[in-house]
């Protein structure tokens, strides 16, 4: 999806989504989803869009954006590698296998690299707490991570 859109066609392109889904029973968190699939990301020019179609303040759209670390509020590097967080992998170095990431990588969660090659996220279980710490590179699950494995991916998503 390209980054470039014109406002207009972001716009015209959200009314769509908000028109879908309004009906829907607790229809914000939906109507986000759709736009971040739509998008990539949730784009400023949907805010007010989102905010007139379901009759609630800019703010309010604007603060369910930021607290659900789902949504991004920028467009997402080349590639997106998701570190999980969750407690089988917090008992098997998840905290440490970040840290090398974001020191690698130079950047922390949320975060993308200058070059728009990476972007970081956390997760939580990826379904794979058995071969914990485990990771998700581009939609693919990969476990047991050790220095070896942090290196290589580290280099594969900067190359
Ligand atoms: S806790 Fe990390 S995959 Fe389940």
């Amino acid at each position: 999806m390209t980054m470039q859109l014109a406002s207009t066609e972001i716009a015209s392109r959200t009314a769509a989504i908000v028109q879908e889904m309004k009906g829907l029973e607790g229809p914000l968190l939906p109507i986000l989803h759709g736009i971040q699939e739509e998008f990539g990301h949730v784009p400023q020019e949907a805010l007010p869009v989102i905010a007139d179609g379901l009759n609630l303040s800019r703010a309010e759209v604007y603060g369910v954006v930021t607290f659900y670390h789902d949504f991004r509020a920028r467009p997402a590097g080349r590639h997106v590698l998701k570190l999980c967080q969750a407690e089988a992998c917090q008992s098997m170095g998840s905290d440490a296998v970040a840290a090398k990431f974001k020191q690698l990588l130079g950047i922390g969660f949320h975060e993308t690299t200058r070059d728009g090659s990476v972007t970081l996220e956390p997760v939580y279980c990826l379904g794979l707490c058995a071969c914990s710490p485990s990771a998700m590179l581009d939609g693919e699950v990969i476990g047991r991570l050790d220095d070896e494995k942090i290196e290589e991916i580290a280099a594969e998503v900067r190359s």
